[in-house]
This record gives structure tokens, C-alpha cells and sequence, in this order.
């Protein structure tokens, strides 16, 4: 079963070379920021369209308030 508490914890910053030998890709969830996913990515967004990241790790904008959506610009900290 994915995520049982059975699964192996692996080191912080072990994932990005198994990502690239096609094991699992590690997301990084935050309460008040973005998606941190090890590059490289596609993502699809809602109109069918990709776009594309080569970097190893990219941010993808949870709030939506991003002027580069979907990637993170840290418009997100502009919160008043
Ligand atoms: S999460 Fe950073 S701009 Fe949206």
C-alpha cells in the first residue's frame, strides 16, 4: 500500500537521483508556500497545456497568485 507507515523514510536530498533512475520523484508540501518537486517536470495545467522545467528541484505555486504560474514567484508573501 503507498504511504503505509511501513514505507522506508528515506535522508533529505536522497531523492534526486532516484528520481532520475525512475524511482519515486519526492514532493515537498508547505502549509503557506509552494509545491517543491524534484526537476525535471512537466506540468499540465487546466487547458491542456505543458509546460516545462529542467531544473533540479522547481517551486509550483499553490496560492495561485503567482504572475509566472504555474511556477512560484513568492507572491505568495505579499500577504498583508
Ligand atoms: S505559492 Fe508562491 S506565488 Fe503562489
Amino acid at each position: 500500500m503507498p504511504n503505509s507507515p511501513s514505507d522506508p523514510v528515506r535522508p533529505a536530498g536522497a531523492g534526486a537521483s532516484e528520481a532520475a533512475s525512475g524511482e519515486a520523484r519526492r514532493v515537498v508540501m508547505s502549509r503557506k508556500g509552494p509545491m517543491l518537486v524534484e526537476g525535471p517536470v512537466e506540468v499540465q495545467l487546466e487547458d491542456g497545456s505543458v509546460v516545462c522545467s529542467d531544473r533540479f528541484q522547481v517551486a509550483l505555486c499553490t496560492c495561485r497568485r503567482s504572475r509566472r504560474y504555474p511556477w512560484c514567484d513568492t507572491s505568495h508573501r505579499d500577504r498583508a
